[in-house]
C-alpha cells in the first residue's frame, strides 16, 4: 500500500504531474499494438525479403553460391534381352530395369558476376561421384541398350535422298555398326567412343560439327559449367527472385512458336519467388527439358525436421497431346504429326536426335507407348512422379525428385538393310530421378526460424505493448481515482478560512478535525 502511494505520488509529480500524460500515454501503446499487429506481417516480410535477396557476403548467397546439400542422381536403366528376336522374330523388347545407379552431386555456382540491374551471371558445376554402396549394382555391369546414335542418323535420314541411306548403310556395314549395343553403365552415362561420331567429326563440315566425339547420356556433365545463366537477384523486384533472366545470353531458347512457350522464365527449381499460395504456378527452367516446366499446387507436406510445405508437381497435362489440348501446337513446329499423349519432343535441344521426353514408366503418357514393350510395371505416382516440396513462405525447395525418362523414337528405315527390321517404336532407354532430400541442419534451423518466428514474434511484440500500455492506462486512472478521492475528502471535511490549515505540511488542524 505504501510503495502503492509512493508510485502515485510520484506519477502526480515530476514530468507526469498531469494526469492525462500517463492516460494518454498508455492510450498510444494500445493503439501502436494495435497498429503493429496489423503491420507487422508486412514488416517481416520485407524484413525476409531482403533477407533472401543473393548478394555478395548475404546469407543466401552463401547457400546460393554452394549449396550444404548431397543430391543424388539415381539412374534407372532398361536392359535389352532379347535383342535379336527383337529384330529377326519381331518380338516385343524384353525390358529389364536395371539400377539404381547412384551418383552422389555436389553443386556449385562458379564465375559469379554481379550486374547492375539486379541480375548475377553465373555457371554451375556440378559433380557426379558414383556411390556403390547406395547402388544396386556395379558402374561396370554390362547392359545392351539401342545405339542412340546409329539410331538418330538413320531415322533423321528417313527422308533425305535414296542413294544416301544407300550410302549410309554401306558405311554402317564398314565400320561394323550395330543397332544395339554392349556397354557398361559408365561407358553408356559419361560416354564412349562412337564409330560413327567420330566419322561425322572427320568429314562433315566445321560449322555443322557436333561438339564431340563420343556418345554418352550424360557426357560432358561432370564437373563442367558450360551454360551461362543470368538470374534475377530479388534485390530490385522480389517477385523475379531466382527467375532467369538469360540463358547463354539468349532470352528464350529459339525452338518453339509463341513467346510463352519459349520463354526461359523460370528458376532453378531450387529457389522459387517467396510468397507461394496454393495458387501460384511455379516454374522451373531446365536447359536438357528444352523448355519451362510449369508447377502446380497438391498437397500440404510436412518435410523432414518437422517444417510445413507444400507439394508442387507438373499438372497432368503437361505434355498432353496437340489433339488433346491445341495450346501445345507451339512445341511442334515441324508438325504434324506431333509427339504422343504424355511425350515431349526435345530433338532440337539434342542436335536433331529423335529423344523424347516422358515422365517414368510412362506415367501419365498414352498406355500403348509401355504396352509395345515388356518388362516396364505400371506407372506409380509414389515412384514416377515428378515434384517439389517447397516451404511457401521463403520460397526455398526442401525436398524434390526431378525425374524424367529418356527415351528414343525410331522411324523404320528399309533401306538401309541393319536397320530394316527395327520398326516405328518409342523406345525408352532409362530414366533418372535427381533427387534433394533433406537440408542440411543448420539451413533447416534457419527455415524453421522464419517459419515460426514471425507469428511468435508478432504475438510477443503487439501482445507486449497492449499489456504494457494495459497497465500504465490503468495505473493512472487509479491514481487519478486516489487523488480525486483525496481532493473530495479535503473538500468535504474542510470548507475551511485558508489559516485554519497548516498549508505547508497539508495536515489538518487538530482543532478543526474532532
Ligand atoms: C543385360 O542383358 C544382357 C542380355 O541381353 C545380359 O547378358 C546382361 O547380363 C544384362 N546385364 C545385367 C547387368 O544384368
Ligand atoms: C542485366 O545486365 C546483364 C549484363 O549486362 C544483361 O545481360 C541482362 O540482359 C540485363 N537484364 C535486364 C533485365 O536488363
Ligand atoms: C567426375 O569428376 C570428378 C572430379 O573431376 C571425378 O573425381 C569423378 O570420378 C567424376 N565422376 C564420374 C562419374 O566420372
Ligand atoms: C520431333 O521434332 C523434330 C523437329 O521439330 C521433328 O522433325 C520430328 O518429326 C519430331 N518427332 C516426333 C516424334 O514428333
Amino acid at each position: 500500500m505504501r510503495v502503492h502511494r509512493g508510485i502515485c505520488a510520484k506519477l502526480q509529480g515530476g514530468f507526469l504531474r498531469r494526469w492525462w500524460a500517463a492516460v494518454s500515454c498508455g492510450i498510444l501503446l494500445i493503439i501502436l499494438a494495435a497498429v503493429l499487429a496489423v503491420l507487422f506481417p508486412n514488416l517481416i516480410n520485407l524484413i525476409l525479403d531482403k533477407e533472401l535477396t543473393i548478394r555478395e557476403g548475404g546469407r543466401a548467397f552463401k547457400f546460393w553460391k554452394q549449396p550444404p546439400v548431397v543430391p543424388r542422381m539415381q539412374i534407372y536403366i532398361y536392359n535389352v534381352t532379347n535383342a535379336d528376336e527383337f529384330l529377326n522374330n519381331g518380338e516385343k523388347p524384353a525390358l529389364q530395369e536395371l539400377g539404381p545407379y547412384v551418383y552422389e552431386q555436389r553443386w556449385e555456382k562458379v564465375d559469379i558476376k554481379f550486374n547492375d540491374n539486379g541480375t548475377v551471371t553465373y555457371k554451375v558445376k556440378k559433380t557426379f561421384i558414383f556411390n556403390s554402396d547406395l547402388s544396386s549394382g556395379s558402374d561396370d555391369d554390362l547392359v545392351v541398350v539401342p545405339n542412340v546414335p546409329m539410331l538418330s542418323a538413320t531415322s533423321q535420314s528417313k527422308h533425305a535422298a535414296r542413294f544416301l541411306r544407300l550410302a549410309m548403310a554401306s558405311i554402317m556395314d564398314i565400320l561394323k555398326i550395330k543397332p544395339f549395343v554392349e556397354v557398361s553403365v559408365d561407358q553408356l552415362l559419361w560416354g564412349y567412343d562412337d564409330p560413327l561420331l567420330k566419322l561425322a567429326k572427320d568429314v562433315v563440315p566445321k560449322e555443322q560439327k557436333l561438339p564431340y566425339d563420343q556418345f554418352g547420356l550424360l557426357y560432358g556433365k561432370n564437373a563442367t559449367g558450360t551454360d551461362l545463366y543470368t538470374m534475377f537477384t530479388g534485390s530490385t523486384d522480389i517477385t523475379k527472385f531466382g527467375l532467369m533472366d538469360r540463358w547463354n545470353g539468349k532470352d528464350a531458347l529459339g525452338h518453339w512458336t509463341t513467346k510463352e512457350c519459349d520463354s526461359i522464365m523460370g528458376t532453378d527449381g531450387s529457389i522459387f519467388p517467396p510468397h507461394i499460395t496454393k495458387q501460384t504456378v511455379l516454374k522451373v527452367f531446365e536447359k536438357d527439358l528444352c523448355r519451362t516446366l510449369p508447377l502446380v499446387y497438391q498437397r500440404e507436406v510436412i518435410a523432414a525436421g518437422g517444417v510445413p510445405g507444400y507439394r508442387f508437381a507438373p499438372p497432368t497435362n503437361v505434355f498432353t497431346s496437340v489433339e488433346n489440348m491445341a495450346s501445345q501446337q507451339c512445341y511442334c513446329p515441324a508438325g504434324p504429326p506431333c509427339a504422343p499423349e504424355g511425350t515431349f519432343n526435345v530433338s532440337l535441344c539434342q542436335y536433331d536426335s529423335p529423344v523424347l521426353i516422358t515422365f517414368p514408366h510412362f506415367y501419365l503418357a498414352d498406355p500403348a507407348l509401355r504396352e509395345a514393350v515388356t518388362g516396364i510395371s505400371p506407372p506409380d505416382p509414389e515412384k514416377h512422379q515428378l515434384y517439389i516440396d517447397v516451404q511457401p513462405i521463403m520460397g526455398m525447395a526442401m525436398k524434390a525428385r526431378a525425374r524424367v525418362q529418356i527415351n528414343l523414337a525410331v522411324s523404320q528405315v528399309r533401306d538401309i538393310k541393319q536397320v530394316a527390321s527395327f520398326p516405328d517404336i518409342i523406345f525408352p532407354i532409362m530414366w533418372f530421378e535427381d533427387c534433394v532430400d533433406e537440408l542440411p541442419p543448420e539451413m533447416r534451423s534457419l527455415l524453421k526460424l522464419a517459419v515460426e518466428l514471425p507469428p511468435v514474434a508478432h504475438a510477443a511484440v503487439s501482445g507486449a505493448l497492449a499489456v504494457i500500455g494495459a497497465i500504465v492506462l490503468l495505473g493512472a486512472l487509479m491514481c487519478l481515482a486516489r487523488a480525486a478521492k483525496r481532493q473530495e475528502k479535503l473538500h468535504l471535511s474542510n470548507p475551511l478560512p485558508a489559516n485554519a490549515t497548516n498549508t505547508k505540511t497539508g495536515q489538518l488542524n487538530p482543532a478543526f478535525s474532532k
